[in-house]
């Protein structure tokens, strides 16, 4: 069982990623944390020096080799990856892919804090967040919306819900 899963930066990926794994005993990955280990530099260091491009050719190929490796395991995806290069195709033909789609508002909270990490908001004012939010997510949610499986709310979900709901797709 594969379990991917996606949405927006600051939607929680990595934090339901965790608690998954743990509840289901599944090996866990962090594609961003594959890529920083993989290029041993950080993510904007990746996109400052070699340009997204790169960075998305990246993701691409160890999102192959975590598939070709693992028949089992939950993946927390970068907010991009099922946006480009078909990765979305990839990733449902593979596994099943969890979509949480974490309202905008709970977005902005936690990604105002947390710009500097993320090349694609570090130049954003911090008055102008919520409307680059609402744009790239519009931009973004035609591929958000493939997934197998919609979480709305996830900041007033349990963990016993996402199983079931996970397991039920
Ligand atoms: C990106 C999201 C980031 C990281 C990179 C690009 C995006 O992952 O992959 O900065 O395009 O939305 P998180 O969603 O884990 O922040």
């Amino acid at each position: 069982m594969r379990i991917f899963l996606i949405g927006f930066m600051g939607s929680g990926k990595t934090h339901w990623a965790k608690i998954l794994a743990d509840r289901l005993k599944l090996p866990l990955y962090d594609l961003d944390m594959e890529i920083i280990n993989r290029e041993r530099r950080s993510i904007p260091e990746i996109f400052s020096n070699s340009g997204e491009e790169y960075f998305r050719l990246k993701e691409r190929e160890i999102l192959d080799d975590l598939i070709d490796n693992n028949s089992s395991m939950v993946l927390s995806c970068g907010g991009g990856t099922p946006c480009f290069l078909n990765n979305i195709e990839l990733m449902k033909k593979y596994g099943t892919v969890a979509w949480l789609n974490t309202h905008v508002d709970v977005l902005l909270q936690r990604l105002i804090k947390e710009k500097a990490q993320r090349p694609l908001l570090k130049n954003v004012d911090d008055d102008d967040l919520k409307s680059y939010i609402i744009r790239k997510l519009n931009e973004r949610r035609m591929y958000y919306q493939q997934a197998d499986v919609t979480i709305d709310n996830e900041n007033s979900i349990s963990v016993n819900y996402l199983v079931e709901t996970i397991l039920h797709a």
